[in-house]
């Protein structure tokens, strides 16, 4: 019995299908926000906020270089049509956002979705590896694959809840994890209507210094279309968002 009780607790500890982590979140502070957003007035902002906003809510698990991932990620994995793995959670708003992009005549395809935070070691190294092999010197080709690539434990593409995807119509052009691709017809339907699905483009140009990475275009997050519609109507990262749940919540335990 002792036995049977140990492997239902290990398999409990294993597929946990989602996990916000329990650490405290390091987030901006609210004059980081005012300066990145002078247009918004965050008052009103957390005013406005879904009222079932929740730093508990898993869909809005935060990954970066400043809240690193801390347990093992196993979790049930789906796989897009071209074998990319992510999370089995959102499957259904992921198949509706591929559908919703093609009934608009955009044709997208994953490029990346899943990946353990071995792989995305593996990843970070084969990036750097890549640029010595194009020249640069390691502190300068260190330098470049870390304005792209997440060290290991500090990409949430280890959340199962990002994928990166491309349209058919830049394929044309080269296909690459290109910053051009943004200005690609699917590029900016998936921008502007993504947070329909629950999807939101993770890394904004502007907000470099907030999220740690540069402007990636391909880089979607599912976050849930309410929080999503939210974010992309007021231009906010999600270290922003979740700021501004805190903020609130801090108001209403006062
Ligand atoms: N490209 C993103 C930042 C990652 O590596 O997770
Ligand atoms: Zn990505």
């Amino acid at each position: 019995m002792k036995k049977i009780i140990s492997i239902f607790i290990l398999a409990i500890f294993l597929f946990q299908p989602l996990s916000a982590s329990s650490q405290e979140l390091i987030l901006p502070e609210r004059e980081t926000i005012e300066a990145y957003n002078p247009e918004l007035n965050i008052d009103e902002l957390i005013e406005a906020l879904p009222e079932g906003a929740s730093l508990e809510d898993p869909y809005l698990w935060l990954v970066n270089r400043d809240n690193r991932i801390t347990d093992p990620t196993e979790m049930p994995l789906a796989y897009t049509g071209g074998g990319i793995p992510y999370s089995a959670e959102i499957v259904e708003p992921f198949e509706a956002l591929i559908t919703g992009a093609e009934l608009d005549g955009h044709y997208l395809y994953a490029v990346s979705g899943y990946r353990s935070v071995a792989q995305q070691a593996a990843n970070f190294e084969a990036r750097l590896n890549q640029n010595m092999s194009e020249g640069l010197d390691y502190d300068t080709a260190y330098y470049y694959t870390d304005m792209f690539v997440a060290p290991a434990d500090a990409s949430e593409h280890s959340t199962g809840l990002a994928i990166d995807l491309l349209g058919y119509d830049w394929d044309q052009y080269g296909g690459d994890l290109h910053q051009a691709y943004g200005q690609y017809p699917s590029a900016i339907w998936l921008a502007e209507e993504g947070d329909e699905y629950g999807f939101i483009v993770r890394y904004l140009d502007g907000k470099q210094d907030i999220t740690g990475y540069e402007y990636e275009p391909w880089h979607f997050r599912y976050v849930g279309a309410e929080h999503a519609q939210f974010m992309n109507d007021y231009n906010l990262v999600l270290e922003e968002y979740l700021a501004l749940i805190q903020m609130r919540d801090e108001a209403q335990s006062e």
